[in-house]
């Protein structure tokens, strides 16, 4: 068992040095948000994220995960993950490296001949080959080793991924840093995880590859959703039918308010400028069309809004079901469901926004609007009650229940997930994106 460092114990960082001392490994995690490293001692998860809970508790009992501030303490450590977020820039593009770099440069003075740094966090194409050089200078080795977990699933990502990519430098310094890489996830390749070992650049690529495919997906679809509240189709049908096609595959292909989050939207931004500056923006060029129908189902859902309470909403009292940016995240950031609350409060509608996990850091987000903890609370009175996050207990909803607390039974469902019969059948009326 090797010991790790893990810089960086936000919600990547988190949970990867967790992962890793449940397979064994002694953990350091270091970082500079003392609050964050007050509740992680605690073996308290500082955001909402199903297993890690667990995960804490049993390893801090073991004692093979501790937390600190004290960058120093990674000298005990050999292998040291990099887990610092790359925040959107202010340009609204590119991605913001300030705390990668300062991540780094906080360890040099602690690490030397035999360790190795390895880059997890989702940065430009070119980042790796940038930083190598300082880290060399130490004696030590650099491995750009990105993380695809998805919010939600996290643990399970970690520790049943369905690749590993190492990217590494060519020659002997590539094989002892593949070696020790395959040392620490010993346990993960037993399982049969497939490993692919590349250069930096394709490593550092196929992490922002596979989320513009993703985003990429969702946007298709979407667009197709497009087409079908022109022509009158039933996008749910048309995804179902397309993704029967093994080559299309269904997953990914649920059309709706569109993709939000932490990732997608800032990686493929990213993307783009980081592409530019290569000379190399025509290639991903699509990709601003990706993000622009993504917002536009936003706008499309505050039009349906409008045009359910005949153009005007103003005084109108609505219930937004769902303020994370997807379920079983309290993850607000590029949340869609908040961007169309806040819309619809412009607009003059009373908005109140419940979400099972999401309040707290919707409101901090968008203080003016009104959050409600109990659903039922929340639907009381409601004049449209839209579906915007797609949490179970919103797909369990029951019409003619539910029908007793609003005062007008209007609902949109903005991701595509009630049986629009049943609701119609208890005299509600039903729309949403992409369907007749
Ligand atoms: C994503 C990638 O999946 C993950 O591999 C990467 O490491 C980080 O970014 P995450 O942001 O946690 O993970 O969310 P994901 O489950 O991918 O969903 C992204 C967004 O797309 C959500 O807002 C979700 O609601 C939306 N979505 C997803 C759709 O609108 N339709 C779909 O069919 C699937």
């Amino acid at each position: 068992m090797t010991t790790v460092s893990v810089v960086g114990v936000g919600y990547l960082g988190a949970v990867h040095a967790a992962s890793m001392a449940s397979i064994g490994h002694t953990v350091i995690g270091v970082d500079v948000d003392e609050r964050k490293l007050a509740e992680l001692s605690a073996a308290r998860a500082p955001f909402f994220e199903p297993g890690l809970p667990e995960l804490l508790v049993e390893t801090q009992d073991s004692a093979r995960l501790t937390f600190t501030s004290d960058p120093s303490a990674v000298a005990a450590a050999t292998v040291h993950f990099v887990c610092v977020g790359t925040p959107q820039s202010a340009d609204g593009l590119h991605a913001d490296l300030t705390y990668v770099h300062a991540a780094v440069e906080s360890i040099l003075p602690h690490i030397g001949p035999g360790h190795l740094v390895v880059g997890k966090s989702t940065v430009p194409v070119g980042t790796a080959a940038e930083l190598a050089g300082t880290v060399r200078a130490t004696g030590a080795e650099l491995a750009w080793n990105p993380e695809f977990l998805r919010e939600g699933k996290a643990v399970q990502d970690t520790l049943r991924p369905d690749r590993l990519v190492y990217g590494v430098p060519d020659g002997d310094a590539g094989e002892q840093a593949t070696e020790q890489l395959d040392e620490v996830y010993a346990i993960v390749l037993d399982r049969g995880t497939p490993r692919i070992v590349a250069d930096y650049p394709t490593a550092e690529l196929v992490k922002t590859a596979a989320n513009s495919f993703l985003a990429t997906k969702i946007s298709f679809i979407n667009a197709m959703a497009e087409l079908c509240e022109s022509a009158g189709g039933d996008v749910t049908v048309l995804a179902d039918a397309i993704g029967i096609d093994d080559r299309i595959g269904r997953k990914f292909l649920n059309a709706g308010l569109g993709f939000g989050g932490g990732c997608l939207p800032k990686d493929i931004r990213a993307f783009i400028a980081r592409a530019d500056d290569l000379g190399a923006g025509e290639a991903v060029s699509f990709l601003r069309e990706i993000d622009a129908i993504n917002l536009r189902r936003r706008e499309r859902m505050v039009e349906l809004a409008l045009g359910e309470c005949g153009g005007d909403i103003d005084g109108v009292r609505v219930t937004v079901l769902g303020a994370a940016f997807k379920p079983d995240s309290d993850d607000t950031r590029d949340s869609p469901a908040l961007a169309v609350a806040a819309a619809l409060h412009a607009q003059g509608a009373v908005v109140t926004v419940t979400d099972p996990e999401g309040l707290e850091n919707a409101r901090r987000r968008e203080p003016q609007l009104t959050y409600e903890e109990d659903l039922t609370t929340a639907l009381t009175g409601a004049g449209l009650v839209l579906l915007l996050t797609e949490w179970s207990e919103y797909r369990q909803l029951d019409p003619v229940t539910v029908k007793r607390l609003v005062e007008h039974p209007r609902l949109l469902d903005g991701r595509n997930v009630l049986d629009p019969a049943a609701w119609r059948g208890a005299g509600w009326t039903y729309r949403a994106l992409g369907r007749p």
